[in-house]
């Protein structure tokens, strides 16, 4: 009889299992595909096709402080890839040491390839277009389209590298520049022990983070938090109560009141959250959320519960050997941090 009862039991927690994974594909949970072919559809985009060329050359521009009007301001001063593709800070400090003037922090490079939009108000469709921004805004890389090409054209490696990426007749303008850099960044995706267990390796989670994943999605966090990228779409903030730091900075998400949808994938990195930056802890942000978009009061146990579900999502890192970057020229623009 008891031996019966315990086989039953086995039996229970094993469909238990099988259903804990169901139940996350049926929530719209997406794994990051394991097979490079599968995942090289998924990030590829056939107007900027990747190419080793291009990723290299990429790299290099995303880490060309050379760019900026100081020179001093790379795109990884801010989305540095060695601390989970941000800078820590509440609200991103760029040239001339300014702090940006809606009060916004610097979201993470990793995974962008998969947001639907980029920015914290999806006005960008895509990462090449979203690079062409951060360069000439003002309290970021304040630099011009005309310092930009004179640069990069001012150096032959760079030169040559464009040409071997894009052939020989390529046009080396402010576009070609951005598109680069976006084409590096697609590369930028970072599986983690959650992809092993949606793809079926059903040890890849411990049982902590499987009874978090199921809280995460009994809350319902995974309405808004899914897909491939745990997030990425648009979406309303402050559902059923205002964020309590809502007037910390400006910022009112696009014309209909949509905010970027954060994703969810190697937040365990990228405190503090929120776009002001304003919750310091994942803790404090996972109670908010559920305070302010599902009208839920999320205990304290609950929360930790989630956020060890979360350490799942912290993904492995491509290997990204820093660049040597070209020798400047008698006609690349001096640096100048006025
Ligand atoms: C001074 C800091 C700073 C620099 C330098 C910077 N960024 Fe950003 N980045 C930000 C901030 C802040 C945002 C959010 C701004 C907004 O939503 O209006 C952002 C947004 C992004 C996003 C959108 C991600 C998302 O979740 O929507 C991407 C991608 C990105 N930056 C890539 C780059 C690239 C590529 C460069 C270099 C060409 C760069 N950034 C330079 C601070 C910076
Ligand atoms: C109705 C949609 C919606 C639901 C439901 C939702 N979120 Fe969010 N979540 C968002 C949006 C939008 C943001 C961006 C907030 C901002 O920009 O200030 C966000 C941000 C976050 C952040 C901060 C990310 C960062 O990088 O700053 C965390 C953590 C988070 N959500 C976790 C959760 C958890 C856990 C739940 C369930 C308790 C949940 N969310 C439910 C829409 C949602």
């Amino acid at each position: 009889m008891i031996k019966k009862m315990i086989l039953g039991m086995g039996l229970v927690s094993v469909t238990m299992a099988a259903s804990l994974m169901q139940e996350a594909k049926n929530a719209g949970l997406v794994a990051i595909p394991e097979s490079q072919s599968a995942l090289l559809k998924l990030i590829d985009d056939p107007r900027n096709p990747i190419t080793k060329e291009k990723t290299e050359l990429g790299k290099m521009l995303f880490f060309e402080p050379r760019l900026s009007k100081s020179g001093l301001i790379s795109c990884n001063t801010c989305h540095n890839l060695a601390t989970g593709g941000d800078d820590g800070l509440a609200a991103a400090v760029g040239h001339k040491w300014t702090q940006n003037p809606h009060h916004l922090g610097s979201p993470t490079v990793y995974n962008a390839v998969f947001f639907e939009k980029q920015f914290w108000d999806g006005r960008a469709a895509d990462v090449e277009a979203q690079a062409q921004g951060p360069i000439l805004a003002a309290p970021e890389m304040a630099a011009t389209k005309e310092h930009v090409v004179k640069t990069v054209t001012s150096m032959p490696e760079y030169v040559s590298r464009f040409k071997a990426a894009y052939g020989k007749n390529v046009k080396i303008d402010y576009k070609k520049i951005a598109d680069t850099i976006g084409n590096f960044e697609r590369t930028l995706v970072t599986p983690a022990p959650f992809d092993d267990y949606l793809n079926g390796n059903k040890d890849a989670l411990t049982k902590a983070q499987k009874r978090g994943l199921k809280t995460f999605m009994d809350k319902g966090c995974a309405t808004c938090h899914t897909g491939i990228a745990l997030g990425g779409s648009m979406n309303m903030l402050g559902l059923t109560a205002k964020y309590k730091y809502a007037n910390i900075g400006d910022f009112k998400g696009d014309a209909n009141g949509m905010v970027k949808v954060a994703t969810l994938r190697n937040i365990t990195q990228t405190a503090p959250y929120f776009h002001n930056g304003m919750m310091p802890t994942l803790q404090s942000a996972i109670i908010e959320m559920g305070r302010i978009q599902l009208g839920a009061k999320i205990s304290e146990k609950e929360a930790k519960s989630i956020e060890t579900f979360l350490t799942s999502l912290e993904g492995r890192k491509p290997m990204i050997v820093y660049p040597n970057l070209p020798n400047e020229t008698p006609t690349t623009p001096k640096q100048n941090i006025k």
